[in-house]
């Protein structure tokens, strides 16, 4: 992992901080507690760390309201600790790949306070979108877009005028056409490009730069440039400018985007030469768990990312999503978060055995792979948490019929027994949200000694994906006839290393491909048979 190029196939574990570990005790996750937990990322076979915001912020969307870049929130500690673990880290072959939020700040970021005592037409409101309402009195805000937390994108503030927020109204909007925001980003990279971060995740990277002109968002999909915020192409141009800060250090860093878009040719702009080098691939993660449909993402997923040079990755779920160990058990196995409700029932054990080939299948892909804390260990969604304990913004926009991504976002259970699983200190606080009964059982200690666990599953998978050459490059070829059916079966490499690939979505057992020796398997083999809902790899 000593190349220039180990975003291309890195193993990069995401860290939700609040609700990883909690080393003083206080019920919220910290970087002391990452500090006392990096082992663990060495000894699943992580190559990175992608840190969830760890600004100072109120917390009004989990950190994605970020009230200063250059200063860690003192509930996780401070930024000599980061500096610290940032390093401690690299010691341990783990780069950082720290989370930079460029679409809006939080309402306490100190050039929106500043914005607000100014007033209506003074230079400090032109980094954000400030705007008189329409109607008689300017009553109604300026434009009827929805916000992707539900509900209106704009707030009036008491002088009258509205400012826009694409998100939560905690999260104005900055002004990309303003100077001093394409500045201050540069320099926020460079603050922590020059503290050791190997990279930066970039948050929302398609709604940056808006059309002044704030029109109407077009019925029609289809015509792209023209919607007034999103993947507009002058955005291009910004993260050409990121990307020259990127290539001035002697290590070049790395641009990971979070670019949800319909549209993979779209997508693949984002991903030439001179701009980004990875983004998530959620057309593969929002999928259902069918092989048709999941063939299909690879295909296309490879297809459009071969043109721009770009790796392609491969996620399962993030602190966003419905674990993969509950909504793989569901009848509806895709993602949509249009969709999320309460009470919708899951088959666990399916889930789990799902999760299990899932996990086979995605470290088996070319391309880098991202693990979500608490996958590893197989945890599901929690979705009976008491309401008066959620926090997230997309429950209470909702008005509470979206239940939100707290369920995805419990603290993890590290010890079988203890207060708080050994996420904080024995007799610390509760943790910040409730871990429900019997989590000690999904902890590290009960798994880490099972051959049969989810985490020991992760831990061979990835150290095989380090040692396996056939597991390098770009290249996949598909297995002679399966290009439809039940199963997914591909090989990497070639000659005496290659490997095989086989996963069974179907409902009953498939003929296990051609080889010589089994190498790792999601779950029991039956026979020469590869039963339902199992991976396997092979070597031929
Ligand atoms: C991204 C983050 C999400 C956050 C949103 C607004 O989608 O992943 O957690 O709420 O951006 O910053």
């Amino acid at each position: 992992m000593n190349s220039p190029h180990w975003w291309r196939d890195a193993v990069v574990y995401q860290i939700y901080p609040r609700s990883f570990a909690d080393g003083d005790g206080d019920g919220i996750g910290d970087l002391a507690g990452v500090r006392a937990r990096l082992p663990h990322l060495r000894d699943l076979g992580a190559d990175a760390v992608w840190f969830t915001p760890w600004y100072r912020s109120p917390l009004a969307d989990g950190g994605y309201d970020v009230a200063d870049y250059r200063a860690i929130d003192p509930a996780f500690g401070t930024l000599a600790e980061a500096e610290a673990l940032i390093t401690e880290a690299r010691e341990l072959g783990l780069r950082t790949i720290v989370d930079v939020v460029p679409n809006h700040v939080s309402d306490q970021h100190a050039w929106f306070q500043e914005a607000l005592t100014a007033g209506p037409g003074s230079p400090e409101r032109e980094r954000f979108w400030f705007r008189e309402g329409r109607g008689e009195n300017g009553e109604l805000p300026p434009t009827d877009w929805t916000s992707s937390f539900q509900g209106g994108t704009w707030t009036r503030v008491p002088d009258g005028q509205w400012y826009l927020h694409l998100f939560a109204p905690q999260q104005p909007d900055l002004n990309w056409n303003h100077p001093d925001v394409r500045r201050e980003h540069e320099d926020v990279l460079r603050f922590w490009f020059d503290r050791g971060a190997a990279g930066i995740r970039v948050d929302s990277a398609t709604m940056l730069v808006k059309d002044p002109e704030l029109g109407e968002i077009p019925q029609r999909e289809g015509s792209p440039g023209a919607h007034p915020f999103m993947d507009r192409d002058g955005i291009h141009e910004i993260y050409r400018g990121w990307r020259r800060v990127a290539d001035s250090y002697d290590e070049p860093r790395a641009l990971v985007g979070e670019v949800w878009l319909a549209d993979p040719g779209r997508m693949a702009r984002y991903l030439r030469p001179d701009e980004m080098h990875t983004a998530f691939n959620f057309d593969f993660m929002t999928r259902p768990w069918e092989a048709g449909a999941l063939r299909a993402a690879i295909r296309d997923t490879l297809a459009t990312h071969a043109p721009v040079d770009a790796p392609a990755t491969w996620v399962l779920s993030n602190h966003d999503i419905t674990r993969p160990a509950t909504r793989y058990g569901r009848e509806e196995t895709s993602f949509d978060f249009a969709a999320k409700r309460f009470g919708v029932t899951a088959d666990l054990g399916l889930a789990q055995r799902r999760a299990r080939a899932a996990a086979l299948l995605t470290a088996a892909l070319p391309g880098s792979v991202y693990v979500y804390q608490g996958d590893e260990l197989g945890l599901p969604e929690v979705e009976d948490l008491p309401l008066d304990a959620l926090k997230d913004p997309m429950y209470f926009r909702s008005g509470g019929t979206d239940p939100g991504r707290d369920g995805c976002r419990v603290p993890l259970p590290w010890t079988e027994a203890g207060s708080s699983f050994g996420f904080g200190p024995d007799g610390g606080a509760a943790p910040w949200l409730p871990q429900p009964e019997g989590w000690g059982a999904y902890s590290v200690q009960a798994q880490e000694n099972d051959p049969g666990s989810m985490l020991s599953l992760y831990r061979s998978a990835l150290a095989l994906r380090r040692a396996e050459p056939a597991l390098r490059g770009s290249e996949l070829a598909w297995f002679d006839g399966t290009d439809e059916g039940d199963a997914l079966v591909f090989t990497r490499g070639s000659g005496a290393q290659a490997l095989v690939c086989a996963v069974n979505l179907g409902s009953k057992p498939l003929p296990l491909p051609p080889h010589s020796r089994v190498l790792l398997s999601s779950g029991p083999l039956d026979g020469t048979d590869l039963p339902p809902d199992t991976a396997v790899w092979l070597r031929p």
